[in-house]
């Protein structure tokens, strides 16, 4: 598995949005989004592409135009606050819901909702989420594409867990994992330090 942590100025300064707990909700929104968008450039480098040909105002020529399906997966809820923003740059996505959510005392994925595209097995599949800690919530999500076929699968997601990070690493060498930062550890209630606190309740305000 390939972890690549972004180390950019901008979107060093978001995540200090964020963090802070005076973000309210709306800024809270736009910055996760900012960021996003940001991890999408490095994250797509490596798409299929395919040759045509068009007439620009000066000559007809050969272009390069994207020529592989892409889908977006966002584990539900904080998965939802990335998705527009992958959607602004590749709009022809298709996006696949997946609903798992950690259960408060044991910390294991509980799935309660999937609905997936049906040309996903052909897609290059992006799974969304914010919040990357004990890793089991975005390793269940990979099994889960894996059990129906699915071949090409990268994770982007905002904050991840040293612990989480190496347990998707050993679960799954395979997947690349796009980051934007890596946090110290997780506390004893397994949330990520220092963090950003409950990514879900942040993006839609529920505490
Ligand atoms: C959060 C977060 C991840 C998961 C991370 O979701 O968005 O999906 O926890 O934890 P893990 O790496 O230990 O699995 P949560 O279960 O709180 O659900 P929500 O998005 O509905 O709030
Ligand atoms: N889920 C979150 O939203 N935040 C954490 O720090 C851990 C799990």
């Amino acid at each position: 598995m390939a972890v690549f942590e972004y180390k950019h100025p901008l979107i060093s300064h978001k995540i200090s949005i964020l963090r802070n707990i005076n973000t309210d909700t709306k800024l809270f929104r736009e910055s996760l989004n900012e960021i996003a968008s940001l991890m999408v450039y490095e994250a797509t480098k490596d798409l299929k592409l395919k040759t045509i040909n068009v007439e620009t105002p000066i000559q007809k020529t050969e272009t390069l135009v994207l020529d592989e399906p892409v889908t977006i997966v966002p584990i539900l809820r904080a998965g939802l606050g990335m998705v527009d923003a992958l959607l602004a740059l590749i709009p022809n996505a298709k996006v696949g819901h997946l609903g798992v959510y950690r259960n408060e005392e044991t910390f294991e994925p509980t799935y309660y909702y999937a609905k997936m595209p049906t040309n996903i097995l052909e897609s290059k599949v992006l799974i969304v989420d914010p919040m990357l800690a004990t890793g089991g919530s975005i390793i269940y999500t990979i099994d889960y594409l894996k059990e129906m076929g699915v071949k090409n699968i990268s994770v982007l997601s905002i904050i991840g867990a040293p612990e989480g990070i190496e347990a998707i690493t050993k679960k799954h060498p395979d997947i690349n994992l796009y980051i934007a930062a890596i946090d110290k550890g997780l506390n004893e209630h397994k949330y990520i330090y220092p963090g950003l606190g409950d990514a879900g309740d942040r993006i839609f305000g529920t505490k």
